[in-house]
């Protein structure tokens, strides 16, 4: 019904040094290109992501054990379209090309790529030839694949051997072992390619060399030291969301520098039941200083007779600055400030060279650009599944390792069209709290991107018992989604549905009717204001 959970980043358990070896996946702007840096590090090693117009010199700096040149949107014969970095082959790494990543390679080796008849996409069936050659040896000689082409190599290169084809690519996969040069038609890095891990494990391991050592320890060991050498004797500052990301770098910081971490957490009073408790229970549990700030009568009386969404969002985000520079200006010498940036923040932001940028969605409205700390960020070079192992790795209690996103300004922008009261806030936190145990009773919640209730200031009228009720609605909100770019309305199960309607109007006054929001995004958003 609903769609199976992510993998969780695989890891090797062995205690790594640090980062010996990467391989480089330089992207030519296909829409996969960030999973194959996740895939690849799911094999054990670590890989990041450049343009592929970075300079030859830059990637050789970085003395990468192997480079995949990803796939892309163009056409190899078309003006203008990114050209195989010949210089590459100077630098004697072994090279996997994959769908454009390989027709460019070809083409610039002399090999023929032409426009297929009719294009390939999706599910399509792979036919290896000779054994399938170093790259695909061993595996089914049938199998399937994930392709996504229109364009397709008819001929490899002189001294490449053709490994595999499928009814619309003449050449799927070709290799030249001894120039370390490989090629292949289909995804490796989408699941829909059975044995797609495989083949990334043999790039990696058996042609590149790898040690499989990349792992949640091997990235604590390092991010340990490098937090150490950054900051040395100094005192670090950190703003606590409650979510994964802000709490995992937290504890990372504490690993590396102890007692000279503290964490401030603003209680807004937004949080859903018992959060901001749980978030200080765990903190308490690492012995981590953490400064908690209720400050939940401040934001109520600056929220008294806000209705409009923008405006509660501004008034919650200059309040959280606010209480923070308080804190923060209270830690006199505190001089590093830790943010729980993740690689999509930095690949978003322009890439890893870009200058660290604070994360505005990441805290209420951001923090001002004219605090003066120096940035800390532990989880600069993760993604979210890493930096999910990353804590359960460093014991975060599970609830919080698998926390779903919330927003910053909390539970007041699931009051919609109204003001944001006490009264409303404690309808909305309990009718959530029903929908969240009966979620993880059923085993959905990890399954959901988000699952949240919202409470539309409306009255609607309604018969309990003898009497006639006017009283709220409850609208019950859950997606699936990878990356909250796009979600689709979760098919939760009609008999948990029925639970907690049943439950919200039973156990909650001031609610007697439960709606179901079945609008996907886009058109709608994930929240509601
Ligand atoms: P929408 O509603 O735009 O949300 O589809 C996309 C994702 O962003 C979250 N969200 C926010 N997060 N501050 C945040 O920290 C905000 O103001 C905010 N608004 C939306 C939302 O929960 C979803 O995951």
């Amino acid at each position: 019904m609903l769609e199976s959970p992510t993998t969780e980043a695989g890891a090797t358990a062995a205690p790594a040094p640090g980062l010996a070896e990467e391989v480089l996946v330089l992207d030519f702007g296909g829409q996969y290109s960030q999973l194959i840096a996740r895939r690849i590090r799911e094999c054990g090693v670590f890989a990041e992501m450049l343009p592929a117009t970075a300079s030859v010199e830059a990637i050789r700096e970085r003395q990468p054990k192997g480079l995949v040149l990803s796939g892309g949107p163009a056409s190899v014969y078309e003006e203008g379209a990114p050209a195989f970095p010949q210089a590459l082959l100077e630098l004697d790494v072994p090279i996997l090309g994959i769908c454009y990543g390989m027709q460019v390679m070809v083409q610039a080796l002399g090999g023929r790529v032409e426009a297929a008849e009719s294009g390939e996409f999706g599910r399509t069936d792979l036919v290896l030839r000779d054994g399938g050659g170093k790259l695909l040896a061993g595996l089914p000689e049938e199998q399937h694949c994930w392709m996504s082409h229109r364009d397709a190599v008819f001929e490899p290169p002189a001294g490449f051997a053709a490994l595999a084809s499928s009814p619309g690519s003449p050449v799927a996969a070709c290799e030249n072992p001894e120039r370390g040069l490989y090629g292949i038609q289909f995804h490796p890095e989408v699941v829909h390619t059975p044995y797609g891990t495989e083949i990334l494990t043999r790039f990696v391991r058996d042609v590149a060399g790898c040690e499989q050592e990349w792992s949640p320890q091997s990235v604590i060991a390092e991010q340990v030291a490098k937090v150490q050498a950054q900051v040395g004797e100094g005192r670090v500052i950190c703003g606590l969301s409650g979510g994964v990301d802000s709490s995992v770098a937290a504890l990372l910081v504490h690993k590396a520098v102890g007692e000279k971490l503290t964490c401030v957490f603003v209680d807004h009073g937004l949080m859903r039941l018992n959060e901001a408790e749980q978030v200080v229970a765990a903190f308490q549990q690492f012995g981590i200083p953490l400064v908690h700030v209720d400050a939940e009568e401040r934001f109520l009386a600056r929220l008294a007779g806000v209705d409009e969404p923008e405006r509660k969002r501004k008034i919650i985000g200059e309040e959280f600055i606010r209480v923070f520079e308080e804190e923060a200006a209270k830690l006199e010498d505190a001089a590093y400030l830790v943010q729980g940036t993740l690689y999509s923040d930095v690949i978003e932001s322009g890439g890893s060279d870009h200058a660290a940028t604070i994360k505005s969605h990441h805290n209420v409205g951001g923090l001002p650009e004219d605090l003066e700390f120096e940035l800390v960020e532990p989880l600069r070079m993760l993604f979210k599944d890493e930096v999910r192992a990353v804590g359960a790795e460093l014991g975060l209690p599970d609830r919080m390792v698998w926390r779903q996103p919330f927003p910053g300004p909390g539970l007041a922008i699931r009051i919609v069209g109204g003001e944001v009261t006490r009264e409303r806030l404690d309808i909305l936190r309990a009718a959530d709290a029903i929908l969240q145990e009966e979620i993880r009773a059923a085993e959905l919640y990890r399954q959901l991107w988000q699952s949240f209730c919202v409470l539309p200031v409306v009255r609607s009228v309604g018969v309990q018992g003898d009497g006639r009720t006017y009283a709220y609605p409850i609208v019950i909100r859950a997606v699936t989604s990878d990356d909250a770019m796009t979600a689709d309305w979760a098919r939760l199960p009609y008999d948990l549905l029925e639970r907690v309607s049943n439950r919200v109007i039973n156990e909650i006054s001031g609610v007697n009717r439960v709606a179901l929001d079945i609008s996907s995004k886009p058109p709608a958003t994930i929240e509601w204001e």
